[in-house]
């Protein structure tokens, strides 16, 4: 009997083996097929990494790196991660804090030295709110700067509902207008550029006298999506643990972790201290329009991005650098292995529960905080236990986009599901003229878009949409879940 049921059951194992070797060799020919096509229809260049119960099992480029040269695009190419790098600096400061160096809970005020800081002219920052400083001195804990919730002014007039009258500058340092040739040295006495790579937090900080300017709201009123509550991060673990951050991250995540394709880094492109970083995608990407009529793709040159945009992105809020395969060791670690990183679970629970959405008192949600909804520390979290969840983010910059989805599963996290997409194409498709959002390949054959991957706009870049698309049809193919049964909401 006993001997029976053994076999019985290492034939159903076998069985299990054999069935899930044929789905995922079903998943990969799908995955192939809608990628091959979206490549020949010229809407995507980028590499797709999928980790399915806790297996790397799908990586593969598609398109080109640089399309003037022919260099086609690689799986291991490094990209800009954009906002992603929010999640790196956040996790540093958990590792200050587990070090006893800070406490989330603090005001970050005193960790800021006045003489660092010539705006502040020897006195401690001491922010008034915009409209009613009769409120006095703002004190925004670091839990408030890491969830945006600070009250920091935007750097984008219009922006989180700056008043529309206020003019650049009544509050905005003129480096809106700085290009990227700007030099820091007339803020802070250093000689630099900006683009040098020698640009620390406190740099860019001065440079964008962040620190001078009142704040549009009360620390916790509300949530607004400025990239400066960064550097103040990134400052102050620059500060805390004397070194710049690219040796912090270095030193405390990259190498800890193995992770020798992922780097910190505020200089030039493709560059990193000492040279030329190979096999680092370059920027700007690309922008492809289909000219209101998805037949006649053309693929528009890179755009000329805004030069002062470049001063404008740097960071803490933005400056780390890494292929597919070491994003998702770092989002790995974090979720399965904090300890790699010296991260207590309390701290992995910090960093990933999203910020409250407060509820009016007629029961409406405050719309002040709804598009944070989900943001966390400088990462957002979504899904409810008992479907499939996890963390997610997007972080673009230049024409480039680093975008991914992470399901946890909560019984066994080393088995947990993610979709990772790079991209250097950043697809503006029109509206059909029938109304509906579709793409014409090169086989004269129509790809079907979900319709709001469709710009219905100003056929501007609409590649969030876009991105989230195919995001959806592989997860689907692959049936990513986290091990959750899919909410049939
Ligand atoms: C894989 O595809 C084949 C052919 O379409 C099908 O017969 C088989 O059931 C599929 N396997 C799984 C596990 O979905
Ligand atoms: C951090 O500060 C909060 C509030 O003052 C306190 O409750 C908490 O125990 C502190 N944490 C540590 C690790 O000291
Ligand atoms: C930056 O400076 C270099 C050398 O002086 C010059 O060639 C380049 O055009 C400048 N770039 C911008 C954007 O002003
Ligand atoms: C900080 O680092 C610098 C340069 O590495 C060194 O000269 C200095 O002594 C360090 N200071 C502290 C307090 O460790
Ligand atoms: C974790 O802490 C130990 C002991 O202080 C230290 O040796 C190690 O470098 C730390 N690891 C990281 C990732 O900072
Ligand atoms: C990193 O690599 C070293 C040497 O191969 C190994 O001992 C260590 O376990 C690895 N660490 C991680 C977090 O993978
Ligand atoms: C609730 O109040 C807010 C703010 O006054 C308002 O914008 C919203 O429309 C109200 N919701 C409902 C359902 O009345
Ligand atoms: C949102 O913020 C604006 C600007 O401060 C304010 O006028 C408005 O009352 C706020 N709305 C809610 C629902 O809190
Ligand atoms: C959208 O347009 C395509 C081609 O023009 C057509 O084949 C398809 O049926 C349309 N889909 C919908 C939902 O209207
Ligand atoms: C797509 O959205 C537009 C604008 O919201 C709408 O007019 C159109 O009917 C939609 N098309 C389809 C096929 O759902
Ligand atoms: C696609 O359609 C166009 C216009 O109808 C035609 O000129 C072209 O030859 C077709 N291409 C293929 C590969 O069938
Ligand atoms: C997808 O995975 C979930 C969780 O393991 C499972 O409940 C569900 O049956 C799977 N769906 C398919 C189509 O395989």
């Amino acid at each position: 009997m006993a001997a029976v049921s053994r076999v019985v059951s290492a034939v159903a194992a076998l069985l299990l083996i054999l069935d899930t070797a044929s789905a995922e060799k079903n998943a990969t020919a799908k995955t192939d097929e809608l990628m091959k096509r979206l490549e020949g229809a010229k809407l995507i260049s980028g590499v797709l990494g999928i980790q399915k119960s806790g297996q790397f099992v799908y990586e593969r480029a598609f398109g080109d790196a640089v399309v003037e040269l022919k260099v086609p695009m690689q799986p291991e190419y490094i990209f800009a991660l954009g906002s992603n790098a929010k999640f790196f600096t956040s996790v540093a400061i958990h590792q200050l804090a587990a070090k006893g160096l800070l406490n989330t809970s603090e005001p970050v005020n005193g960790y800021l030295d006045p003489a660092d800081f010539p705006g502040l002219q020897g006195k401690p920052w001491c922010p008034l709110v915009h409209g009613v400083e009769s409120l006095g001195c703002q004190k925004p804990t670091f839990s408030q700067v890491l969830t945006l919730t600070s009250g920091l002014l935007p750097v984008d007039l219009g922006g989180c509902g700056t008043p529309a009258n206020w003019e650049p500058g009544m509050w905005f340092y003129q480096y809106k207008e700085a290009n990227r040739n700007v030099s820091y040295a007339d803020v802070t006495g250093v000689e630099g550029n900006l683009f040098d790579g020698t640009a620390t937090s406190k740099d860019i900080l001065n440079n964008m006298r962040v620190l001078e300017r009142p704040l549009l709201f009360q620390p916790g009123d509300r949530w607004c999506y400025e990239d400066q509550n960064y550097n103040i991060l990134g400052y102050i673990v620059e500060k805390l643990s004397n070194s710049s951050l690219h040796d912090y991250m270095e030193k405390h995540i990259f190498a800890p972790l193995n992770l020798s394709n992922a780097f910190y880094w505020t200089g030039g492109q493709g560059m990193q201290p000492g040279g030329l970083h190979s096999g680092v995608v370059p920027m700007p990407g690309y922008y492809t329009s289909f000219k209101g009529d998805p037949a006649s793709y053309e693929k528009d040159n890179r755009k000329a991005w805004w030069p002062g945009e470049l001063s404008l992105e740097g960071g803490a809020a933005s400056s780390v650098y890494s292929n597919v395969r070491d994003l998702l060791g770092f989002i790995n670690a974090v979720i399965v292995h904090p300890e790699a990183l010296n991260l207590t679970s309390e701290a992995v629970t910090s960093l990933t529960t999203p910020i409250v959405v407060p509820l009016l008192s007629n029961g409406s949600k405050n719309s002040n905080f709804t598009d944070g909804e989900g943001f966390a520390k400088g990462v957002s979290a979504f899904g409810n236990p008992g479907e499939p969840h996890g963390v997610e983010f997007l972080g673009s910059q230049w024409g480039t986009q680093s975008v991914y989805k992470y399901y946890k599963n909560d019984e066994d996290p080393s088995k947990s599901d993610a979709i990772f997409y790079f991209s250097n194409t950043s697809p503006a498709i029109p509206l059909g003229a029938n109304g509906n959002c579709t793409v014409v390949t090169a086989d004269n054959s129509t790809i079907q878009l979900s319709n709001d991957s469709c710009n219905q706009l100003d056929q501007t870049d609409n590649n969030d949409f876009f991105n989230d698309w195919i995001l959806a049809e592989v997860t689907a193919m692959w049936n990513l879940t986290g091990g959750a049964s899919p909410s049939t909401a």
